[in-house]
């Protein structure tokens, strides 16, 4: 009997504690999206991190087009959706696609070396720029581009998750701000706002 009631007490435990967990999550990407609309603070900024081949990279010298997305390799379900689109992106921009950097940015430093940022983002477009940094670098970038991550231990055990916002943010060469794509945006759509403002160039 008590045994069942210790079963029980865990489960709903557990229930409760992953409807916060998705509650929470929603209204920071919420929260977000809300700000860029009413365009309370609009995100932007350039940033200098390390490249998946260890060279450095800065946005400002690259000066280029930038589809940016904020991630982690280890990220279970949504990163990896996400490349798949940007890569999908990529192949459909064809040679357009060369006027535009495709970059997936780590929040999850800690794990995310060099080697880890090359195999992962080589796996989905030989085209993506994986970008990875220190602590203060990747802390300083995400705060420009108001992207939160919160890092998520797994039931009391030194495994982690990283929960973070999942949007795609497109920029101009100066680093400012220009659109930004929910999670359930289409590739096409994407596709259409880059070309227009190649056109526009
Ligand atoms: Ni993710």
């Amino acid at each position: 009997m008590i045994k069942k009631i210790i079963l029980y007490s865990l489960f709903s435990l557990f229930i409760f504690s992953s409807i916060y967990f998705f509650l929470n999550k929603d209204y920071y990407q919420n929260t977000t999206v809300q700000k860029i609309e009413n365009q309370e603070a609009l995100p932007g900024g350039h940033f200098k991190l390390i490249k998946q081949d260890g060279t450095v990279f800065d946005s400002e010298i690259s000066n280029k087009l930038m589809l940016i997305y904020f991630g982690f390799t280890y990220c279970p379900d949504v990163c990896p959706t996400t490349l798949i689109k940007m890569a999908d992106v990529i192949d459909r921009l064809g040679d357009d696609a060369l006027e535009v950097n495709s970059i997936f940015i780590s929040v999850d430093p800690e794990r995310d070396n060099v080697e880890i940022i090359n195999d992962y983002v080589s796996a989905f477009h030989n085209q993506i720029i994986g970008l990875t940094g220190n602590k203060e670098q990747i802390s300083n970038v995400a705060k420009d581009w108001g992207v939160y991550y919160q890092k998520e231990f797994i039931d009391g055990s030194a495994e982690y998750t990283v929960n973070h916002l999942d949007i795609i943010f497109l920029a101009n060469a100066n680093g400012e701000f220009i659109d930004f794509f929910p999670p359930k945006i289409q590739s096409a759509l994407i596709v259409e706002k880059v070309r227009n403002l190649i056109k526009s160039d």
